[in-house]
C-alpha cells in the first residue's frame, strides 16, 4: 500500500527519499514519485513501475541537490497505475506538492466544486484534490492552507506538503492513516512507517487523528486541528534497522521464515514461570472480573491474521471453553454484530494499521465490548483503539506474505489461552507447566523442519506446472490448510483452495484426478484415523497427494506420492510447527517459477483502504 517520506536537512533531499522509498517497498506499490524545493521552484519526477527501472529518473539524473522533499510509493485505488496517477500531485500552478496516503471519500465533490472554481486536474486520483484545496485556502501561510484544506475532506489521510516558497518546511497532517516524525540532528523526516527512516533515526513521534506537525531543520512543532500547538512525547523504536535487511538471503521472505525459531522466542520471553505454571501477558489490562464475566469471544481479523484467529478459535474454546466465533473484519463490520459488554472481541493485525480491523474494533467498542488487541507493530493504531494488548514481538515483517507474524500470532494466543484457561480453573497448574516446557523446545523443533528445506524444494520443483492445489485439514489444522492455500495462491499464482478434510466429499472430490496436487495436513491428532479414510478417498481417485506428518509415520507413506515430517508435538501446538514446510513450499514453488516472492502482484502488506 501507499508510502510516504519526506526529508528536511543537509543531504541531497532525493537521495535519502529515494533510499527511504525502497525500504517502503515491501508495502506493494505501482508507481513512485519525488518532489523537492529549489531556488522557489519545485522539481517533480514519478513514473509507474519499479523502482529499480526509475531509478535514473529520481536518483542518478535528479536535477536538483536541494535538501527539501517528499517521496511516494503509490499503489493503486482511485486511477489506474501511471505516470500522471503517481504521488506527489500539484496544484494548478505546481506551486504545491502533496504526497497522500488514504481515500478522499468526497473527492468526486470535491473535484466538481474546485473545476467550477477554475482549477485544472491532471490526475484521475482523488488525491490531487488536496494540492487544489490547499491552493484555494492560500494565503501565504501553508498550515494554515493545509489545515483549512483538510477540512473539507472526508475519509481518511495522511499528507506531506511542500511549497515552492518555503523551503524551510514540511507540512503533516493525518486522520484514519498512520503517519509519523522522526527526529534527526539538523535533519527531521516525516514517513507512514518506521521502517523507511530507521537507518536515519529511532527516535519518533506518532502522530494522532486530527493532529499535524511543521518539520523544520531546526525542530517540530505539532499542532491539532484549530493549529493550536501540541506537546508530543517521542518514542525509541527498539527494532534493529539490520533486522529490515535481507541478511543474506534472497528474499525477505525466506529470512522471515528462518527468524521464526527465535520470534517465538521473543514472543514468550520473560512472559512464563514453568516453575508456578503461570503465564503473565503484562500489557493485558483485563481485570479478574472482565475475565470472569466474558461469555463469548469473537476473533476480528484479515488475511493471514484472520487464520491466526481461526486457530486462536480452536485453542481457547479447548484450553477456556468459551465459545469463540471467527469473523473477517470487514464482514463484522457491517452487519450489526451482537456483542456486548460480556464479549471479548480480539483484533489481531501484523500492522495495526488495516483498515478493516481497525473499523470492526471501533464498532466493537461501541457496542460495549472490551477490545484486545494481538498487534506487531507498537504505537500503530490499533494499540490505541484497544482495552488491552498483546505484543507479538515479530521484530519488522517486510514479505508482502506473512510467515512470521503469524508464527506469532500464534505463539501469543497460546500464552493468552493458558492465562485464561488457568485463570477460570479450566486448566490445572500442572497441565500449564508442561505446556510452558513443550512451548520453550517448539523453536528447536521449528529449526528441524527448516534444516529440510532442501528436500521442501525438490518436492516443490515436481509441482510448478500444477494449475489448482488442494489443501486439506482438520481440527487445529483446518486453518492450517487455509493457510498454507494462502501462501501459496499469493506468492505462486496458482489457485489453491483449502478444505475441512471430512467437508472434501461434499464438493471439491470432484476435482480430483491424476493432476491435481493435494496437500493435506495429517500429523497425529484424535483426528487422525479420519483425517486418513480422507486421503484414501483422494487416493482413490487417483490425486497427487502430499503429506505433512509426524516424524516417523509409516502408514502416511504407502499413501502419498511426498511426505514432509515434522517432529511430534502437541495437538495445540502443532498448528505452529506444521504451516512452516507449507510456507517453505510456497517460497520454493514461487521462487522456481521466477516470481518475485517478496513483491507478489496486485498485493499490498499493509492495506489501509476498505
Ligand atoms: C494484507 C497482507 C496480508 C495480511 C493482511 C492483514 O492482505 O498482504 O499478509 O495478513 O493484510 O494484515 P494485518 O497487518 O492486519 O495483519
Amino acid at each position: 500500500m501507499c508510502g510516504i517520506i519526506g526529508y528536511i536537512g543537509s543531504k541531497p533531499a532525493n537521495e535519502v527519499i529515494f533510499d527511504g522509498l525502497t525500504r517502503l517497498e515491501y508495502r506493494g506499490y505501482d508507481s513512485a514519485g519525488i518532489a523537492v524545493v529549489d531556488k522557489h521552484k519545485i522539481h517533480v519526477r514519478k513514473d509507474i513501475g519499479k523502482l529499480r527501472n526509475i531509478r535514473k529518473l529520481l536518483l542518478d539524473e535528479f536535477e536538483s541537490t536541494s535538501s527539501i522533499g517528499i517521496g511516494h510509493t503509490r499503489w493503486a485505488t482511485h486511477g489506474r497505475p501511471s505516470a500522471f496517477n503517481a504521488h506527489p500531485h500539484g496544484d494548478c500552478h505546481d506551486s504545491i506538492m502533496v504526497a497522500h496516503n488514504g481515500i478522499i471519500e468526497n473527492f468526486m465533490k470535491l473535484r466538481r466544486e474546485l473545476a467550477a472554481s477554475g482549477h485544472t486536474f491532471k490526475s484521475e486520483t482523488d488525491s490531487e484534490v488536496l494540492a487544489h484545496l490547499i491552493e484555494a485556502s492560500y494565503q501565504g501561510d501553508l498550515k494554515q492552507a493545509v489545515l483549512q484544506a483538510v477540512k473539507s475532506v472526508e475519509g481518511a489521510y495522511a499528507i506531506a506538503v511542500i511549497h515552492k516558497d518555503h523551503p524551510d518546511k514540511i507540512i503533516c497532517a493525518r486522520k484514519e492513516s498512520p503517519l509519523i516524525v522522526g527526529l534527526g540532528k539538523g535533519e527531521n523526516f516525516v514517513a507512514s512507517d518506521v521502517t523507511a527512516i530507521l537507518q536515519y533515526t529511532r527516535q519518533v513521534v506518532y502522530l494522532d487523528n486530527f493532529e499535524g506537525a511543521e518539520v523544520s531543520r531546526e525542530g517540530i512543532k505539532f499542532f491539532n486541528a484549530d493549529g493550536n500547538d501540541v506537546e508530543k512525547k517521542s518514542v525509541q523504536i527498539d527494532w534493529n534497522p539490520v533486522a529490515a535487511e535481507k541478511g543474506g538471503f534472497s528474499h525477505f521472505m525466506l529470512k522471515e521464515i528462518f527468524e521464526q525459531p527465535q520470534v517465538i522466542r521473543n514472543t514468550i520471553g520473560g512472559r512464563t514461570s514453568e516453575e508456578e505454571g503461570k503465564i503473565y501477558l503484562e500489557e493485558l489490562k483485563l481485570t479478574g472480573p472482565d475475565i470472569y464475566r466474558t461469555q463469548r469471544i469473537v476473533m476480528v481479523a484479515c488475511g493471514t491474521a484472520y487464520y491466526a484467529g481461526c486457530v486462536g478459535k480452536y485453542l481457547l474454546e479447548s484450553l477456556v471453553r468459551i465459545p469463540v466465533e471467527c469473523d473477517l473484519a470487514s464482514e463484522f463490520r457491517y452487519r450489526s454484530p451482537l456483542v456486548d459488554a460480556n464479549t471479548l472481541v480480539i483484533a489481531i493485525s501484523q500492522s495495526g494499521e488495516t483498515a478493516d480491523t481497525l473499523a470492526a474494533v471501533k464498532e466493537a467498542r461501541k457496542r460495549g465490548a472490551k477490545v484486545l488487541g494481538i498487534v506487531n507493530a507498537k504505537e500503530s493504531s490499533l494499540t490505541r483503539e484497544v482495552d488491552g494488548l498483546v505484543y507479538i514481538h515479530a521484530g519488522p515483517e517486510i514479505g508482502v506474505a506473512s510467515t512470521k507474524a503469524y508464527i506469532a500470532m500464534l505463539t501469543a494466543l497460546t500464552l493468552l489461552a493458558l492465562m485464561l484457561g488457568k485463570i477460570r480453573s479450566v486448566l490445572t497448574p500442572e497441565y500449564v507447566q508442561e505446556k510452558i516446557r513443550e512451548l520453550k523446545i517448539l523453536p528447536q523443533q521449528i529449526e528441524r523442519v527448516l534444516d529440510r528445506k532442501d528436500a521442501i524444494r525438490d518436492i516443490a520443483a515436481t509441482c510448478l506446472d500444477a494449475r489448482s492445489f488442494l489443501y486439506l485439514g482438520r481440527g487445529f489444522n483446518y486453518p492450517t490448510a487455509l493457510e498454507g492455500a494462502l501462501k501459496l495462491k499469493e506468492i505462486s499464482y496458482i489457485h489453491a483452495e483449502a478444505y475441512a478434510a471430512g467437508e472434501m466429499k461434499h464438493g471439491p472430490i470432484a476435482l480430483i484426478d491424476h493432476e491435481m496436487p493435494v496437500m493435506a495436513i495429517v500429523t497425529e491428532s484424535d483426528v487422525y484415523d479420519k483425517t486418513i479414510s480422507n486421503l484414501k478417498e483422494v487416493q482413490a481417485r487417483s490425486g497427487r497427494l502430499l503429506a505433512i506428518a509426524t516424524e516417523g509415520d509409516h502408514e502416511i507413506t504407502s499413501l502419498t506420492e511426498h511426505v514432509i515430517e515434522v517432529p511430534r508435538v502437541s495437538d495445540i501446538f502443532s498448528p505452529i510447527i506444521n504451516v512452516v514446510p507449507l510456507q517453505l513450499f510456497a517460497y520454493y514453488v514461487a521462487d522456481l517459477r521466477g516470481l518475485d516472492v517478496d513483491q507478489p502482484r496486485n498485493l499490498a502488506k499493509s492495506v489501509t483502504v476498505e
